[in-house]
């Protein structure tokens, strides 16, 4: 099956298993679980599920098993953007070509609905460590761990990215921005699959460098599309972060550099996963098109 195909695939996929968990019935609280939905729902790529379910199936072949991880990152991932958008951070007024949650609803329904997506995240992975086997849970421990710890770090990033808004940066702050809040999610996606799959520690330390990798390049990718993607196909504004001067890739040191940056390191994530062939066609696939997006 060629890349898009595939990648279709695991986008519906994904989408299917995330309607499961919506809340649909009557209650007081109806409109801040409809909230939670439009946001969840609205066309995000999906790629952070992607990357655990991809990643796990280097290893094995029982995919249900890290469903519920897959989604709780979704989940998360979700909270960050309904946040990122609000006023008081990035003040957005689209994305996924709709109006962002604060606009559609309102302020506090949205930092509500940002609330509950991130505590929901943790509904699903204890529901899951609840009905786990006795030999399985050492290892969803950790990973629980590492979830736990790289929302924290995604948090941390957003933070110091406000922080430095309008002010010089030194290339190691912008790397640490960087990071954090994109890159610790990205890279806790890999880390899960390859942990869930009991991997051995030379796949899982090869693995999280891939994933470092293709982390930063997302972000560099991203600093270059607020700077001249498409807005209609992107689906949120073009040159906000030029309004806001934020401190990106391309304000540091320009289009041009932040592009051989993006394409060098996207070469390097793809070779610390050569070595598993054709197996890994569609890991490498995720980081030429993380190169390659115009969304
Ligand atoms: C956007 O992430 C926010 C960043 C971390 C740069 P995505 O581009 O993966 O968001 P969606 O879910 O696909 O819209
Ligand atoms: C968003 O970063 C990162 C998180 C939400 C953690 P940006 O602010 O650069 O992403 P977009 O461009 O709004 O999607
Ligand atoms: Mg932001
Ligand atoms: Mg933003």
């Amino acid at each position: 099956m060629d890349f898009k195909n595939n990648l279709k695939k695991y986008q519906q996929n994904i989408n299917s298993q995330l309607e499961q968990y919506l809340r649909k019935q009557e209650c007081p609280e109806k409109l801040l679980n409809n909230s939670m939905e439009y946001s969840l729902m609205a066309g995000g790529k999906r790629l952070r599920p992607i990357l655990v379910i991809a990643t796990y199936e280097l290893f094995r072949k029982d995919i249900e098993k890290c469903f519920p991880y897959a989604i709780a990152i979704e989940m998360v991932h979700n909270f960050s953007l309904i946040h990122d958008d609000l006023p008081g951070i990035d003040n957005d007024d689209f994305r996924h070509g709709k109006p962002t949650n604060h606009k559609q609803f309102n302020e506090a329904t949205a930092i509500l609905a940002g609330d509950g997506l991130l505590n929901n995240a943790y509904i699903v992975i204890s529901e899951d460590l609840k009905n786990s086997k006795k030999e399985d849970l050492s290892r969803k421990i950790q990973v629980f761990n590492e979830f736990s710890t790289s929302v924290d770090r995604m948090i941390a990033g957003e933070y110091v990215d406000t922080e430095y808004e309008g002010k010089q940066i030194q290339a190691e702050y912008l790397d640490y921005i960087h990071e954090n809040k994109t890159g610790a999610l990205l890279r806790l996606c890999v880390r899960m699959g390859a942990i869930l799959a009991d991997c051995s520690k030379e796949d899982l330390d090869k693995l999280t460098i891939y994933a470092e990798k293709i982390g930063l390049a997302f972000q560099i990718k991203d600093d270059i599309l607020s700077e001249e993607g498409n807005e209609e196909i992107l689906g949120k504004p073009v040159g906000n972060d030029k309004e806001r001067q934020k401190c990106t890739y391309v304000s540091k040191y320009g289009l041009k550099e932040a592009k051989s940056k993006l394409e060098k390191i996207i070469q390097e994530a793809i070779k610390q996963i050569e070595n598993y062939g054709e197996k890994a066609e569609f890991l490498k696939g995720l980081a030429l098109y993380i190169q390659n997006r115009n969304k």
